[in-house]
């Protein structure tokens, strides 16, 4: 088997066509893994994997973590908060410092666009970005495909909507790059406040009106309103925000009969999706997060592993 010819795993933007695959076909071949009644192979035996979380995670800090600890990597867990970062120490020395104990593989999350770019520059260990501020969040826009894959066979072809916040959206920016290099038809939605100017640059539409946008569409991905990244009043409400793009079954009708409704998490129940949305039958919310666990087995596996293919089952 081979694997990433790289160190890290910064952006969708940097994966190629081959590679996008190979993650997708090492996780799908990963993922029976944790379905079994032990689960775990010693494939990571003696690897060392730091998760160093600057913002609030459940999905990923958690899977990065059961995904290291099924393949029998150590795993140890930083946050800002918890770290001598609150005595005045910077990011670099922290970094530096986490270096100097030897772990393979160091998973960041940080709010500023960047962080992870500038760290593999720094250090030995593999960095991989679980999300850096408005810029890229690949494992999510990795496992979205690896869902949607699943659930439709392909992803060459499909019509694809994102609605929401694309301005602030990490996971737009990652899930565009990935979908487009795929070969999907990507089209985004949501208040033009909220929509890039030039987005088009980047090979997808804009259709602002959301039954328009939703129209004979296979995949409908939400997002949620990230307020916490606005530093500008973009909308005079959520209230206001979920009347016009608030998904529910009316505005679904317009998409094709079959179509899957995704969401990264958090979600917003009766903000981005209403109630009975989330918890539909065309929902794979929940699938979604089962695949970000063997996602992230296939990253780890692919970036220090990829030469033990003899123990990885
Ligand atoms: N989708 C996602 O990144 O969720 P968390 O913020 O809970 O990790």
């Amino acid at each position: 088997m081979s694997y990433l010819a790289c160190k890290d795993l910064i952006s969708m933007a940097q994966l190629s066509v081959d590679d996008i695959q190979l993650i997708l076909d090492t996780a799908e071949s990963l993922k029976d893994i944790s379905e079994r009644d032990i689960k775990k192979v010693p494939t990571l035996r003696g690897k060392t994997v730091v998760n160093f979380f600057y913002e609030p995670s459940t999905r990923t800090r958690m899977s990065f973590e059961i995904a290291a600890k099924r393949l029998s990597a150590d795993t140890f867990n930083l946050t800002a908060s918890s770290s001598s970062i609150v005595k005045g120490e910077t990011l670099t020395d922290t970094i530096h410092n986490i270096q100097a104990m030897h772990p393979d593989i160091i998973v960041i999350r940080h709010p500023s666009t960047g962080t992870p770019h500038l760290l593999a520059s720094q250090v030995s260990a593999g960095i991989v970005n679980a999300g850096d501020g408005i810029n890229e969040h690949p494992t999510q826009a990795l496992l979205d495909m690896l869902t949607i894959k699943e659930k439709k066979g392909r992803i060459n072809g499909l019509k694809i909507v994102i609605v929401g916040d694309i301005a602030h959206s990490r996971v737009a920016r990652s899930n565009i790059f990935g979908l487009t290099k795929l070969g999907a038809d990507v089209t985004v939605s949501g208040p033009p406040t909220m929509i890039p100017v030039k987005i088009e640059d980047l090979g997808v539409k804009v259709v602002f009106d959301p039954r328009k946008a939703v129209k004979d569409k296979d995949v409908i991905m939400l997002l949620r309103i990230q307020l916490e990244r606005q530093n500008k009043f973009l909308l005079s409400t959520l209230r206001e925000y979920s009347s016009f793009f608030g998904m529910t079954e009316e505005i679904i009708q317009y998409a094709k009969q079959d179509a899957i409704v995704m969401h990264p998490g958090p979600i917003n129940r009766g903000v981005e999706i209403n109630n009975s949305l989330a918890d539909a039958e065309s929902s794979v919310i929940l699938e979604q997060v089962t695949n970000g666990v063997a996602i992230r087995m296939a990253v780890l596996y692919l970036l220090i592993g990829g030469q033990t293919s003899d123990n990885m089952h």
